[in-house]
């Protein structure tokens, strides 16, 4: 996801700057170019041989270090960078920071840089709630740096509390959003996920194969890209995705409710879940005992909730309308009848005997069918890149392009 990233990691000195050595090999194993730039307490706990070796590149510290008479450092790696994270930002960094010091290379780049720039303050759970760490966190919060809250927990200091440097993994997102473009910048969005459960008694229930990857991947793309969105999901194994706001459903009818009760307020609906369409006619109340006679099961049709939405919006141009047309074999006829029956702008339609696109892999391979009849064949992607894909075309429709 960070292919051809030019990411400076900026290593304050505290105890948790042994942790940033992993965030190198995380930022690098994600495709990312990182430069490091230490303070010099930084050295005091980890050596710079080790961020050179982990990151491939030379580690800078000192301002006034010249390869070549016309390279000014601080000015070369600032308007080099696509992104400057500090990990761990200690109370002394961020103090400087908010007074826009230039006093020593790190803080002379982030004052000299245009990109986007994470701090990730890590430190004493008393140095970290001192009414001056706490002001200046806020000063450096409104100028528009990310600010990543520390974990709480157990402290090397012996103290309990927030200050504890967060994993990369906890940190992606952010890193992910700061580097999008904002073109859904507060953009309400619902989308569904995964699959509804139907149960037949307290024990079993019908259900189906989806894991909610792709919804999870629509979701997590469009945050990052600045929208407000609800997520609606179905049962999965999945962890939700950062800033999202989850509701957590089971049946079809609940989810028919979740999504009834947020349609006002949205701009646009994603509907990627896997709606079962029949549920039991009775749920026994305990569990249905065997018989050697075997079992009817007499089934009773579910609500369409897209085909609803789609008679709600009838000729208004809100909510747009993205639904998820799931074919065993390349049926796009299938997917232009559901367009037009539920009344979708798009329809995005994914061949499930596709080895490669199934439920539950990572990669999907997905035609998208407009309301004008068009048709665009995206190639096999990752999940998150076909989300992105998604995305791009309905920030055009938004726009009418
Ligand atoms: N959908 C829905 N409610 C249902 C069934 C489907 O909202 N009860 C939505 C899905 O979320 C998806 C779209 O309709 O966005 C297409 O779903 P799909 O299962 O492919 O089609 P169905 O209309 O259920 O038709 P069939 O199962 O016969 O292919």
């Amino acid at each position: 996801m960070l292919d051809g990233r030019n990411i400076i990691l900026g290593i304050s000195g505290g105890i948790a700057a042994y942790k940033a050595a992993g965030w190198i090999r995380d930022l690098k194993r994600e495709g990312a170019e990182v430069t490091v730039i230490m303070t010099r307490s930084a050295t005091e706990f980890i050596a710079p041989l080790t961020c050179s070796a982990l990151s491939g590149n030379r580690v800078h510290r000192d301002m006034f270090a010249r390869e070549a008479a016309h390279e000014i450092p601080h000015i070369n790696l600032a308007a080099n960078a696509d992104l400057i994270i500090i990990a761990p930002a200690t109370a002394n960094t961020i103090a400087r920071l908010a007074h826009g010091m230039a006093d020593d290379l790190l803080c002379a780049v982030v004052l000299a840089a245009r990109c986007p720039v994470i701090v990730c303050p890590a430190m004493n759970d008393k140095m970290y709630r001192h009414p001056a760490t706490r002001d200046n966190l806020a000063t450096i919060g409104s100028r528009g740096t990310i600010v990543v809250d520390p974990g709480e927990g157990s402290l090397a200091c012996r103290g309990n509390g927030p200050g504890r440097l967060p994993e990369f993994v906890e940190v992606r997102e952010f890193v992910l959003a700061a580097l999008s473009n904002q073109d859904l910048a507060g953009v309400k969005i619902m989308v569904t996920a995964g699959p509804t459960v139907e149960p037949l008694d307290q024990v079993r229930f019908l259900g189906n194969r989806a894991t909610g990857r792709m919804g999870y991947a629509i979701a997590a793309t469009a945050r990052r890209r600045g929208a407000d969105v609800t997520l609606i999901s179905g049962p999965t194994s999945l962890a939700p995705p950062t800033g999202v706001n989850i509701v957590n459903v089971s049946t079809a009818l609940e989810m028919r409710h979740a999504v009834m009760a947020g349609i006002n307020e949205a701009e646009v609906v994603v509907k990627a879940a896997a709606v079962s369409d029949f549920r039991p006619a009775v749920s026994v109340d305990g569990k249905i005992k065997k018989a050697a006679s075997g079992l009817d099961l007499q089934l009773t049709a579910n609500p369409d909730i897209l085909m609803e939405l789609g008679r709600i919006k009838g000729k208004a141009e809100k909510p747009l309308l993205i639904g998820f047309a799931a074919e065993a074999g390349e049926k796009l006829g299938e997917g232009q009848r559901k367009l037009k029956e539920k009344n979708c702008d798009m329809m995005v339609v994914n061949n499930i005997s596709d080895p490669d696109a199934g439920f539950a892999g990572e990669s999907n391979r997905v035609v998208i069918l407009y309301r004008n009849g068009g048709e665009e064949r995206l190639p096999l992607l990752k999940k998150d890149e076909v989300a992105d894909r998604i995305w791009d075309r309905i920030v055009r429709l938004r726009r009418r392009e």
